[in-house]
C-alpha cells in the first residue's frame, strides 16, 4: 500500500514537471485575500502562442471576489481598468472589442480555474507588458509584469 503511495506522489510529481516544461505555457493561482501567485511573468520569443491558465484557489463566489487575468501595454492599464469598471461583472469586467487587450481570460470564482490562449504576433520584444485583474478595486493589489523576451532573459526573470 505505501509502496503504491510512493509510485503516486512520483507519477503526480512527473506529470506537474511535464506541465510546466513548455515555456509557452503558464498557470498562475489567485485567491480570496485578492492575490496573484506571481508578480512577473515571462515567455521567450520562440513562442508563437502562449496559454495562461489561471485558477481560483479560494473559496468565494465571482461577484465577491472574482478574478480575471488580462494581458495588456503598461500604458493602457489604467483605461481598460476604468472602461471595465463601468462594463461590469456580466462584461466580465472588460471593454467589448477593445484592442488595447492583448488577451484577456474571463472572471473566474472560488473553486474555477480558466484558460486563454492568444497568438504573440502583436507583441514586441521589450516592450513593457503587464497583467493585472479588472474586477473593482483589485488592479492595485493584483499586477505584474510581462516579459516577452529572449530565453535568457526569460530564464533569469523566473529566479
Ligand atoms: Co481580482
Amino acid at each position: 500500500m505505501t509502496y503504491l503511495r510512493v509510485i503516486g506522489a512520483g507519477m503526480l510529481l512527473l506529470a506537474s514537471a511535464g506541465a510546466y516544461a513548455d515555456p509557452c505555457k503558464i498557470a498562475i493561482d489567485s485567491n480570496d485575500m485578492m492575490q496573484f501567485s506571481a508578480h512577473e511573468l515571462a515567455v521567450p520569443t520562440t513562442c508563437t502562442d502562449v496559454e495562461v491558465t489561471l485558477r481560483h484557489a479560494g473559496q468565494l463566489p465571482a461577484k465577491v471576489m472574482g478574478h480575471d487575468w488580462v494581458l495588456a501595454k503598461d500604458s493602457d492599464q489604467s483605461a481598460i481598468v476604468n472602461a471595465g469598471l463601468a462594463a461590469g461583472l456580466s462584461h466580465g469586467f472588460l471593454p467589448e472589442n477593445d484592442k488595447r487587450i492583448i488577451a484577456a481570460t474571463k472572471v473566474v470564482g472560488g473553486g474555477e480555474s480558466t484558460t486563454v490562449k492568444f497568438s504573440t504576433a502583436a507583441l514586441v520584444q521589450g516592450a513593457r507588458y503587464v497583467f493585472f485583474c479588472t474586477a473593482p478595486g483589485h488592479s492595485s493589489v493584483m499586477h505584474g509584469k510581462f516579459l516577452f523576451g529572449d530565453i535568457a532573459r526569460v530564464a533569469q526573470a523566473g529566479k
